[in-house]
């Protein structure tokens, strides 16, 4: 009951403050990540299940413990708890990698990107990674830049790094050639949609948007600040959903 007048609270605050219209998502119990592509929301818990949304409810995505996954045009993949990389084939996680990875990410043109378990940026070009059925073994390429987070959309990546600096990198599909740039800002965490839609958020727990990014212009103007009712943990965005997990354990769903 308590919870339910929390929430309430502020959902009320955030139709005054004319922030954002968020509504509360169906609730994953100790979420641990989230990912949105292609109109799908995968996650995994703190107990390295995998899920995914349907209607208002999640379901279990096959079989394996998964600390990480992700979902976009490359396909569904994840990240278990050795840190070896999976491929959804068939209906389940298949271990696609002997490469150790912290994170992996399918949006993007069709490669998968990750961050080694020894925080290297790396990535698996777009042939195999669509072409990878479940035989031998795929090796992701460093591409000698230190990364705490790593997303990818239409018209490149961007990253973060200890400092909090955030990174831009157009990057080669086809070959993972990648050329870095710092970009102003300080953030904590970044995600890029398929759509080439750019959020992050601060240490403190600060929503931001990069505004103008484009085909024409891929790193865009500035960082907008939009006022969210609580302090954000991570956000996802796909097809003008924004998924925003709060730092008490709420999952908000806000069209934008
Ligand atoms: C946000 O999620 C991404 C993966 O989905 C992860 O790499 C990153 O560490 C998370 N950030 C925080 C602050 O939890």
């Amino acid at each position: 009951m308590k919870s339910v007048a929390v929430v309430a609270l502020l959902l009320g605050f955030l139709a005054i403050s004319h922030a954002l219209t968020c509504t509360e998502a169906p609730r994953l119990f100790r979420m641990r990540n989230i990912d949105a592509g292609q109109g799908q929301v995968v996650a995994t818990d703190l107990h390295s299940r995998a899920f995914f949304l349907s209607g208002q409810s999640w379901y279990r995505l096959g079989t394996f413990a998964m600390n990480q996954v992700s979902v976009g045009p490359a396909g569904t993949w994840g990240v278990d708890r050795s840190g070896y990389v999976y491929k959804y084939i068939a209906g389940n996680f298949q271990r696609a990698s002997t490469s150790r990875m912290r994170l992996v990410d399918a949006g993007g043109n069709g490669q998968v990107v990750g961050i080694s378990t020894s925080s290297v940026a790396s990535c698996l070009p777009s042939g195999s990674a669509a072409a990878y059925s479940g035989r031998g073994n795929l090796g992701f390429r460093g591409l000698r830049a230190a990364m705490l987070d790593y997303s990818c959309g239409p018209y490149g990546c961007w990253g973060t790094n200890r400092r909090q600096q955030v990174l831009y990198s157009s990057l080669s599909p086809t070959n993972c050639r990648a050329s870095w740039r710092v970009i102003g800002g300080s953030l904590a965490t970044i995600t890029v949609g398929t759509d080439g839609s750019v959020y992050g958020v601060n240490r403190n727990g600060h929503l931001f948007q990069r505004i103008g990014v484009s085909r024409r212009n891929p790193l865009g103007s500035r960082w907008n600040y939009i006022r969210t009712c609580t302090t954000i943990k991570n956000v996802t965005y796909d097809l003008r959903n924004l998924w925003l997990q709060t730092t008490s354990g709420f999952l908000l769903q806000c069209r934008v």
